[in-house]
């Protein structure tokens, strides 16, 4: 849930990759964010309903934690995916790189937010296929994603891709082998890279337009 780690990312957008044909069907793009795009990560965790954020964190946090890991997440060595629906981000798929430990495979943990509002829809099995793009890309062999046992859809998720559960102490852990990388999949999330650049910088300075001339 990657906060525990210390209670404990408008405008044309272009996909990673090909999308599944839940999300080809849904308004929004999904694609990597930028640094410059705290406080947008940071306003997606707030709108959280408070069940949400509980399943997202694992416990209660204040919207300072929030704050703290919206800046860790932009800061560190983590990377983020965003869902986007009219400019407006709406999930979060996080990859937060775990340290080496001697005789294991490079491991990452992966985590989600998806507002309430466009939970069940696909978007959070889309959100996973590209942050298994990432970690492959990352040489990352061993994604491991840490939910509450009652976490239904994130249990279903992790099922669904592969993973092995596992219950630790309190809370699950699914982990799941992420394929090596390839010319394909590093060319994947390079062309990803050009279009979230542009996409980011345009959003960015969309946002600093008056209201009235932002066109949407
Ligand atoms: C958990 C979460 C990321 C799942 O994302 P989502 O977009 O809602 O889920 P999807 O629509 O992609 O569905 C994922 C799976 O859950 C199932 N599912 C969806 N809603 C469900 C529900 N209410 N109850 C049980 N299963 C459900 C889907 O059928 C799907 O299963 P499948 O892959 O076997 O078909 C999202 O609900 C969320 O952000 N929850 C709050 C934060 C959280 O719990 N994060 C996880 C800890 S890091």
């Amino acid at each position: 849930m990657t906060l525990s780690a210390a209670p404990s990312s408008a405008a044309p957008q272009a996909p990673l990759a090909p999308p599944s044909p839940a999300v080809a069907r849904l308004p929004g793009h999904i694609r990597k964010l930028v640094p410059a795009e705290r406080e947008v990560i940071l306003a997606h965790l707030l709108r959280l309903d408070p069940l949400s954020r509980f399943m997202r964190f694992g416990g209660v946090v204040s919207d300072g934690a929030l704050a703290r890991h919206a800046t860790r997440l932009v800061s560190g060595d983590a990377s983020a995916i965003g869902y986007f629906v009219d400019g407006e981000l709406r999930a979060v798929a996080e990859l937060h790189p775990l340290g080496t430990r001697p005789g294991k495979p490079a491991a990452a943990e992966a985590a989600f937010s998806v507002e309430r509002p466009w939970q069940g829809k696909g978007i959070g099995s889309a959100l996973m296929k590209h942050l298994v793009l990432l970690a492959q890309n990352r040489n990352i062999a061993e994604l491991q994603v840490v939910f509450l046992p009652n976490n239904g859809p994130m249990r279903n998720l992790a099922v669904h891709h592969a993973a092995d559960l596992q219950l630790d102490d309190e809370e699950m852990v699914g982990r799941m082998r992420a394929p090596r990388a390839t010319f394909f999949s590093q060319a994947r999330e390079f062309i990803g890279d050009i279009f979230a650049v542009l996409s980011s910088a345009s959003a960015l300075q969309g946002r600093m337009l008056p209201p009235h001339l932002r066109g949407n």
